[in-house]
């Protein structure tokens, strides 16, 4: 071997440390690109539909009992539904061997990862049976050195084994390693990568010492965004997509990304996986459904196909929502369908009662669920006890759930307003549920609520914009691309339900998820109605300045129209923000800088032949907070002279 020259060997270092280094920050987030950014790969152009082992069996799983839920996906007519993801969550291995690196499987639980006449083992003839059934198959792994049920489930019998370094499971130091071994070896179509070895295994905790983990800095501080490190989270994240990218070269893989909501995975989850987990962990009781409903539910902007919002996996068959509490399951079906959330069946599903089975077989509530369209359901009513979530269907009719937050019965009037319908026109309504027609309503239609029930119609109406839709019905076109958000701060508007692990123990529940402030269907950024210079708005896109959003037009309609303006609610009042309008990241329509308290101002563009509109809001002033801004009544049309 001849050795390197000096001055090879600098230039070499150099170009090393130039390609390592993070780039120059020269790009100006708001420049408009004309790309759309989203990988939306085969995979995920619908939520993913499927069963996981975690909420039926935690980490006694067997291969016995996935094979079981798998055959039963089949031989109860729920594959044909859509259900073909068959999810392998914690507790599968046996350590990462000390010689290679190689994670072992714990053959004891999968007898067929037994690879005779090697000391390896292997997940390619259980990958291969699932595949065989016609399904495809999950598995589950952590951001960190360490997986959760090293932290929680300390009791279980399924920990990895051996020294502190064979028993480093997740991913830390192996993501290429370990991505290959998964997708290209094992042939696994979705992996879900936790995030506890980055938050739980702080020199601190005390399980840490006890089981002689190493030590990790926690990058993730729950509910503490300034002490978390969202980018350095991101950045794990992003070496995960690109492993997979190298190892899954047909853009087939699944990247379900769980980091609870966290280290703003809100904002950038859709430009590194196809879902983030938007809250906690979902237990089968009321109040956990409404907190992990909550944590998505008012995050329609930031998903869209390829990329959904994940409020944690179906919990029906258990707790508040089996077999005897057939209201609370449906409620909770209804939901997920609505907001597009992923529908992973966590239930034992060799012994699923047929009640539970008409459930999550009801091909009607699932059809929501997969339009085509991706459109997630919007808020278009908020109490504490009774909520209307609207979501536009790739048809042109409408899906509605009117859900009854309380233990109270209600009665509730859905207007045409919800609906963005014209008030003089009959709406035709369909109750998804039984199927049957109720009659036809002009202007509202009153509706009684059982506890904890949610009625779910699909409706047909005549647009209250003739020839047009308002931006906020169609969020599955919206890429907020930056958000404007500067600084994280908690949403104080999602339930904070008493922990199901510690009760009352603490002092209180205190708000946990960032995400306040960001961009907002039909409202203004921090909740309330939007409205500019003494104007208001039923319907617009309410947004901080510093923020580009990007439409999919894809040629489809001819003009963008909004009235524009700084939202009355801005915490910053001396900004003044310039609104422009770019097709294909040409400029087509801009507004001088306008100063709060000024009227709305009419701003449109001809966006005929457009593929991507950008929408930007620019503050000049330089100063540290942004200002709240109002894309009212934005809508799109068909016909280049309308609205
Ligand atoms: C949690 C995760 C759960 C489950 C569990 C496994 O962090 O949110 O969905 O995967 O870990 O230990």
């Amino acid at each position: 071997m001849t050795r390197p020259k000096p001055l090879a060997l600098l230039l070499c270092v150099l170009f090393s440390m130039a390609a390592s280094q993070p780039q120059a920050q020269t790009i100006d987030p708001l420049a408009p690109t004309g790309r759309w950014p989203i990988r939306d790969g085969s995979a995920a152009r619908t939520p993913p539909m499927g069963w996981s082992s975690w909420n039926a069996f935690r980490t006694e799983i067997t291969e016995d009992k996935v094979i079981g839920a798998a055959e039963a996906l089949v031989s109860s007519g729920l594959a044909k539904r859509g259900y073909v993801y068959v999810n392998i969550d914690d507790g599968w291995w046996l350590q990462r061997r000390a010689s290679d690196g190689r994670l072992q499987v714990r053959t004891q639980l999968f007898p067929s990862a037994v690879v005779q006449g090697s000391a390896d083992t292997s997940f390619r003839p259980f990958v291969d049976r699932i595949h065989g059934l016609g399904l495809k198959a999950g598995i589950y792994t952590d951001i960190g050195r360490n997986a959760c049920s090293q932290a929680y489930d300390l009791e279980s019998p399924n920990l990895p084994v051996g020294s502190t370094r064979e028993r480093e499971v997740g991913l830390y130091g192996h993501v290429d390693q370990d991505i290959q071994l998964f997708l290209k070896d094992w042939k696994f179509d979705y992996l879900k990568v936790d995030a506890c070895g980055l938050a739980d295994f702080g020199a601190d905790q005390s399980v840490v010492a006890a089981h002689a983990y190493r030590p990790m800095p926690p990058a993730i501080v729950r509910g503490r965004p300034a002490q978390t490190d969202a980018s350095k989270i991101r950045g794990l994240y992003e070496e995960v997509a690109a492993a997979i990218r190298r190892h899954d070269p047909a853009n087939a893989a699944f990247l379900s990304i769980c980091a609870w909501g966290q280290a703003d995975v809100r904002q950038w989850g859709k430009d590194v996986g196809q879902s983030w987990r938007t809250g906690e962990d979902i237990t089968p009781s009321w109040s956990s459904l409404l907190q992990s409903f909550d944590s998505a539910a008012g995050r329609a902007l930031y998903a869209h196909p390829g990329a959904w919002n994940d409020p944690d996996m179906l919990f029906i068959g258990a707790g508040e929502f089996d077999e005897h509490h057939l209201t609370e399951a449906r409620s909770h079906f209804s939901l997920w369908a609505i907001i597009n959330a992923p529908l992973l069946i966590g239930y034992d599903l060799r012994q699923a009662p047929q009640a539970l089975l008409d459930i999550w077989g009801n091909s009607d509530v699932i059809a929501i669920n997969q339009d085509p369209a991706g459109h997630q359901g919007v808020l278009a009513y908020s109490a504490d006890d009774l909520q209307i979530i609207v979501k536009t269907l790739s048809d042109g009719s409408k899906a509605v759930a009117l859900f009854n937050r309380s233990a109270t019965s209600l009665q509730a009037t859905l207007t045409a307003d919800h609906l963005k319908f014209a008030k003089d026109a009959p709406i035709a309504v369909r109750e998804v549920w039984n199927q049957q027609a109720l009659p036809a309503f002009t202007g509202e239609m009153a509706l009684t609520l059982a506890p904890h029930e949610t009625r779910l119609l699909r409706v047909n109406g005549k647009r209250q914009l003739p020839g047009a839709l308002y931006l906020s019905e169609l969020p599955g076109l919206v890429n907020v691309a930056v958000d404007g958000v500067r600084q994280s701060e908690l949403d104080p508007t999602i339930r904070r339900g008493m922990s199901p692990w510690s009760g009352s123990r603490s002092d209180g529940e205190r708000p946990v998820y960032s995400g306040w402030g960001g961009a907002q269907a039909d409202s203004a950024p921090y909740g309330t109605a939007l409205a500019v210079g003494g104007r208001s708005f039923a319907s617009g896109i309410g947004i901080l300045s510093g923020s580009r959003i990007q439409i999919k037009n894809e040629r489809r309609f001819a003009r963008f129209t909004a009235s524009v303006g700084i939202d009355d609610s801005t915490r910053n009042r001396k900004g003044s923000v310039r609104f422009s309008i770019y097709g294909d990241g040409r400029l087509l329509a801009h507004t001088r800088e306008l100063a709060f308290g000024q009227a709305p101002v009419a701003l449109a563009a001809n966006v005929a032949g457009v593929n991507i509109i950008e929408l930007v809001a620019r503050t000049h002033d330089g100063s540290a907070q942004p200002v709240s801004t109002a894309w009212g009544s934005a809508a799109l049309s068909e016909a280049a002279g309308q609205q």
